[in-house]
């Protein structure tokens, strides 16, 4: 059983971060995003030319990548030391990140980096098969989901900061569209772990989830 590590997968836009981020908080543990890791790894790709199809191009760059967190009262990834955390939210990663996700080769080196930080610190872990097949060992593993209608509704009001002119219906065909790839995918694929306690945080803000979960740890 590992103590040092609580994990949080779910479907995208179900409150994995923010609920991650607070959660960590509380319990004096450090919060990762794994996302991240495989946005920094389609950043350095866009920035090299090599497309997604390019799968011995892809593996060049996962030998030498250099990933790091730095995680105080805010989060930052480092990719080469460069701070890219501002700069893995673009459509162009957005669209290509599935892909690439869905490598078997690059998840076994994103598994290695998931794995070390672990080693390190105790952490709130979040992704998609981060109780299924990172840490299946894990104490405390938590699904996070909420139904599609309100997770498109949370990514459409972010995204309509930016955009004014964004359209609810494509955000919500986005989404389900992005939850097909990650379910469907054969290395391995976004799937609830047995064993995980399931909260639906439709009707339920970050604290409140939070609490629910730190019920749940704080009563085992
Ligand atoms: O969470 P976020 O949307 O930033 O993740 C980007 C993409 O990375 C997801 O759509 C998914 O395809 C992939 N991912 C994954 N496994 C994880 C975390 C993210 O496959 N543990």
């Amino acid at each position: 059983m590992e103590d040092n590590i609580i994990t949080i997968d779910g479907p995208t836009s179900s409150g994995k971060n923010s609920v991650g981020f607070l959660l960590a908080k509380k319990l004096g543990y450090k919060y990762i995003d794994t996302g991240m890791i495989y946005r920094a790894i389609c950043l350095k790709m866009t920035r090299s030319g090599i497309l997604s199809t390019d799968l011995n191009k892809i593996l060049l760059i996962n030998k030498d990548l250099n990933i790091r967190f730095e995680m105080n009262d805010n989060w930052k990834v480092f990719l080469d030391e460069e701070d890219v955390t501002d700069k893995l939210h673009t459509p162009q990663i957005s669209q290509l990140v599935h892909e690439v996700a869905a490598q078997p080769e690059v998840r076994k080196v994103t598994r290695g980096i998931q794995k070390e930080i672990a080693k390190k610190v105790k952490v709130v872990m979040g992704g998609r098969d981060i109780g299924s097949e990172i840490f299946p060992d894990a104490r405390f593993k938590f699904w996070l989901t909420a139904s599609v209608e309100e997770r498109a509704s949370r990514r459409f009001k972010q995204l309509k900061e930016k955009d004014s002119a964004i359209n609810f219906e494509d955000v919500l065909r986005d989404m389900m569209e992005r939850d097909r790839h990650d379910q469907e995918r054969e290395a391995s694929p976004m799937r609830k772990p047995e064993d995980a306690i399931v909260i639906d945080n439709t009707e339920l803000n970050v604290e409140e989830t939070v609490n629910r979960m730190l019920d749940y740890i704080q009563n085992a």
